[in-house]
């Protein structure tokens, strides 16, 4: 008999960390991971199965399908924004191919068990593209529907795939006589820069904040490649995995739309700079501006209207800009280094 179970793609990575141990921790569902690399030890010990290999694979997929009983698929797999820059043609195969492929795995399955496969998709502030600085100083807080126009191949990517999830969630309603059965419900998040305690990111182009931090508490220097002006929304990380949790959860009949944005503080890249220094006054961060990277956080938006959010499933993050850093990013990482350097 195959058993329900959850499925995490990319789970190697930053949100699957927070977000495996969130699942198994609370006992309620077994989790089946997907990822190119093994998992650290430390999660694999705490996964059903863990598989190591592509979303492009689909005789592996296949292999899924046909031993566990997935009923909910938390598609976490993608290039972030810089590395997809540099190799725009295998993001598109990752990031879109690979998409496609985890919808259609979960159409499969939603027909074998004749029930919905709930699809969380973390989409991104990236799936925006303001033409100019000065378009984004007059956007403010911007609505889903405003500015997408992405300049990046990630973000084309992300904003086609929001798309194609709710192709799927919509025609296959159409095809099915039963309308809630044997199909494919997706749910997708467009998140804002994200900033963990436990892990450090690679390849996006939001990583100054995050790396700016850790590099701070390593006591290492670090050149960060925006400048002191740039401003983008920001969310710790406990919050975003709340968020995933919630919006999979939520009554399907609640939702209004695909793609929700999420905020919780925008702090520009001096304010953050401030805050590091406070915390360690001996950090020794320079400006260095990188050209390319500067010209795709310039083009996302200085805040993110999320009032969808808030309304249809009742997100609200813990953690504002102080206690981001004061409760959650301060304790915890002052607390691993000092343990590494133990
Ligand atoms: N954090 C991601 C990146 O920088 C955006 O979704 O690529």
């Amino acid at each position: 008999m195959r058993k329900p179970v959850v499925l995490i793609t990319g789970a190697g990575g930053e949100i699957g960390h927070g977000l495996i141990t969130t699942i198994t921790e609370s006992g309620r569902q077994s989790v089946v991971t997907l990822d190119v690399n093994p998992l650290e030890p430390s999660l694999a010990r705490m996964v059903q199965r863990e598989f190591t290999g592509s979303i492009l694979d689909t005789p592996l997929l296949e292999r899924i399908l046909s031993e566990f009983e997935v009923d909910t698929v938390f598609h976490l797999a993608a290039l972030l924004s810089t590395r997809s820059e540099f190799t725009p043609t295998t993001a598109h195969q990752v990031n879109v191919e690979g998409t496609l492929h985890l919808l259609e795995f979960s159409q499969r399955e939603a027909e074998s068990h004749g029930r919905p496969v709930v699809f969380v998709y973390p989409s991104s502030i990236a799936a925006y593209g303001l033409p100019d600085l000065a378009a984004k100083a007059a956007a403010g807080r911007v609505l889903e529907e405003e500015y997408a126009t992405p300049t990046t191949m990630y973000g084309c990517n992300k904003l086609y795939c929001e798309q194609l999830g709710r192709y799927y969630a919509r025609h296959y309603k159409q095809l099915s006589a039963e309308p809630q059965a044997g199909r494919v419900d997706f749910r997708c998040v467009r998140f804002p820069g994200l900033i963990s305690a436990i892990t450090v990111p690679s390849g996006g182009t939001s990583d100054y904040a995050p790396e700016m931090i850790h590099a701070a508490a390593k006591g290492e220097p670090y050149a960060c490649f925006v400048r002191p002006d740039t401003r983008i929304p920001f969310m710790a990380m406990p919050d975003g995995v709340a968020a995933l949790l919630a919006l999979a959860s939520a009554p399907r009949e609640a939702l209004t739309r695909t793609a929700y944005n999420l905020g919780a503080f925008n702090p520009s890249a001096q304010e953050i700079y401030d805050v590091v220094r406070a915390a360690f006054p001996g950090a020794a961060i320079t400006w260095k501006a990188d050209v390319k990277r500067q010209g795709i956080v310039d083009s996302w938006p200085a805040d993110v209207d999320d009032s969808a959010a808030r309304r249809d499933w009742g997100f609200a993050p813990a953690y504002d800009f102080r206690r981001a850093f004061d409760e959650y990013l301060m304790p915890m990482i002052r607390d691993r280094y000092a343990k590494e350097r133990r």
